[in-house]
């Protein structure tokens, strides 16, 4: 094992790689691996030695407070590679903001911008190798951050640990969604953590999602906590309505995610001069809509699917099937196809969105 300082991340080279033993056309989101993590630990007040090592376990002590109190956020983010295998990141910083921004919520001490952004290059440039090119291929990444101190005292721990782990991926299609509206469980409330990407958001969306799923349905569109009324995110997805042309979102709160791939989709469609709403929706409008033929499309935002459209929705147990629009009117395929031409290096970036790793 080598082992070398770059500015101020220190790297341990792994002296064998485990990519030949990957079959890439054969991949399980998020369960493969790269050869190298990122780690950086914060003890005494300050953030220190961040490192690149060779992937593997870490030992932590059983009193560690993230498994107590679930003191944990993390972000998801890409890297893509272009027909000349040039290595694209997509609003990165929008990320490292993000993830600061969960930090704080969850009385985390925030990440230096340094040793993220000097992390990332790093760690991509070790392991580009990993990211395959053509439609779909990518390499996940899973910036995270985990309270480590030991000790079941509940209150906010004195030492943490900030990691980077990389997983090669495919396309994450998995056609159209049925989805349940939630009518008693709630992903968010006001005051609470939903706006942030906190561990704890998905942990609290399994229960209800096997229950959708024991109904035959793939994920539970989220509505507000207080009536039930809203409609808010789908799965672990911001949610897009078309109602005839116009597209509707809900605005950001303190409920609902600031999706990186939602604000890219808002500005897109306002860049083509479509239609956009972003303001609160009820279950009550949606199914007047879906009733009297005005709504043509439903579909999730995220950094992993990036659209995932939506073929039907129950509520009260009735379900309503969302028309068959032709895929060359789809909006969900005119944003898919512009934000990945974007991500691939294939068309104008007109907003600076890619960021090359170099
Ligand atoms: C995303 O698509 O943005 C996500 O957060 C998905 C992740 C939970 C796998």
């Amino acid at each position: 094992m080598s082992s070398i300082t770059h500015k101020n991340v220190s790297v341990e080279k792994i002296t064998t790689s485990k990519i030949d033993q990957v079959d890439f056309s054969n991949l399980v989101f998020g369960k493969q691996f790269t050869d190298h993590m990122f780690e950086c630990d914060y003890i005494d007040g300050s953030w220190q030695n961040p490192t690149i090592k060779p992937f593997g376990n870490i030992t932590l002590s059983p009193a560690a407070k993230v498994f107590h109190y679930g003191q944990a956020v993390f972000e998801g983010m890409k890297a893509y590679k272009d027909d000349d295998n040039k290595v694209w990141l997509f609003r990165p910083l929008e990320n490292f903001k993000r993830i600061n921004k969960s930090s704080v919520r969850l009385a985390i001490p925030e990440f230096p911008e340094d040793f993220f952004l000097e992390g990332l290059e790093t760690i991509l440039n070790l392991d580009k190798d990993w990211i395959k090119k053509g439609e779909g291929n990518s390499l996940y990444i899973r910036p995270f951050v985990i309270a480590t101190e030991s000790g079941v005292a509940a209150a906010p721990a004195l030492e943490y640990k900030f990691m980077i782990l990389l997983s090669p991926v495919q396309a994450y299609y998995k056609g159209e969604v049925k989805v349940v509206i939630a009518q008693s469980f709630s992903r968010a409330a006001d005051g609470g953590v939903g706006a942030v990407k906190a561990a704890g958001n998905y942990a609290a969306q399994f229960y209800p999602t096997n229950l959708a799923k024991e109904q035959g349905f793939e994920q539970v569109i989220w509505t507000d906590a207080n009536e039930h009324k809203y409609l808010e995110e789908a799965g672990t997805m911001n949610v897009f309505f078309r109602i005839n042309d116009t597209l509707i979102t809900a605005p950001n709160n303190d409920r609902i995610l600031d999706g990186i791939t939602r604000k890219s989709v808002i500005s897109l469609a306002e860049l083509k001069g479509i239609s956009v709403e972003v303001r609160r929706i009820t279950v009550t409008e949606l199914i007047e809509a879906s009733k009297n033929g005005s709504l043509k499309e439903i579909f999730g935002s995220g950094t992993a699917a990036v659209i995932s459209p939506v073929s039907a929705f129950s509520y009260d147990q009735k379900v309503y099937n969302l028309p068959k629009v032709d895929d060359s009117n789809r909006f969900s395929t005119l944003f898919k196809t512009k934000l990945m031409d974007i991500q691939y290096n294939r068309s104008e970036d007109p907003f600076h969105w890619r960021h090359e790793v170099k």
